[in-house]
């Protein structure tokens, strides 16, 4: 492993451990009601569009086992499922809220998703299990270096990960305005929804874990130095956001 991976993931371990452990289960648990309305609230729909992008770029055939890791309310599991109905949809997330809402949403849509309430750092699952794994909007709050291998290793040999997140422009002058459109949504956003203490305090440490993470360049060669192959990275906006899709070998 490539000694800057290793000082970036020691960096933001070191920068949000205790928010990690202590505050991001309070927050999704706060914020689950008001989750998806407030994502598109924020982003003026502009999330629903990515999402559908991001849906439409992953291959999945008849019977497929997937597996959506911190799956929150069920997104991708469900736009999965309307794609391909014939899926093994699995959804792993260590918040009940996020879940709860998730499960009503698969099931008045007539989907079924297995739920594992549960850490994304170690996986429930056996070797070489799944098709296709997907991760959206989460990699920010974990530690990398030990949630890419899980995948990896529960990934099929020739399956796929994709992946979305907010990432840090690799452009100075894009990522400092960037920051202060994320305090201006934020701070709008919270106001709006009436966040609870928990949240409002960590609006800081949500544009903090995009100062301290990955541009798209750098995530890729993260998911190479893992033994990912075939990376193909598509960033939008600037470099705001990505898409990645890797291979097992
Ligand atoms: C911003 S939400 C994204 C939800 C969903 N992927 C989406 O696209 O809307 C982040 C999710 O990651 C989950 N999460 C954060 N840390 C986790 C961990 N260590 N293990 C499992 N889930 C985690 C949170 O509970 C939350 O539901």
């Amino acid at each position: 492993m490539n000694t800057t991976t290793i000082t970036k993931e020691n960096a933001r371990a070191e920068a949000f451990a205790a928010i990690w452990s202590n505050d991001i289960d309070p927050v999704f648990t706060d914020v689950a009601k008001y989750y998806d309305c407030a994502n598109d609230f924020a982003s003026l729909g502009l999330i629903s569009i990515m999402r559908r992008r991001f849906v439409s770029m992953i291959d999945v055939r008849p019977n497929y086992k997937c597996l959506d890791v911190c799956a929150g309310t069920n997104a991708i599991g469900i736009g999965l499922l309307k794609k391909e109905p014939t899926l093994e949809l699995h959804a792993v997330d260590r918040s009940v809220a996020m879940q709860e809402v998730g499960m009503e949403r698969a099931r008045s849509n007539g989907f079924e998703i297995r739920s594992y309430i549960t850490d994304v750092h170690k996986l429930p699952f056996p070797d070489n299990h799944f098709d296709v794994i997907t991760i959206q909007w989460a990699t920010r709050h974990l530690r990398v270096l030990e949630v890419f291998p899980e995948i990896l290793r529960v990934l099929k040999p020739g399956g796929h990960f994709y992946h979305c997140d907010m990432l840090r422009p690799a452009n100075r002058i894009v990522e400092q305005l960037y920051y202060l459109y994320l305090k201006a949504c934020l701070n709008i956003t919270s106001l709006a929804f009436r966040s609870d203490q928990t949240a409002l305090n960590c609006r800081n440490y949500f544009i903090q874990a995009i100062r301290l993470f990955y541009s798209a360049d750098e995530l890729s060669r993260v998911l190479e130095e893992l033994g990912f192959t075939d990376v193909i990275s598509k960033p939008i906006l600037c470099g705001m956001v990505a898409f990645h899709k890797a291979r097992k070998p």
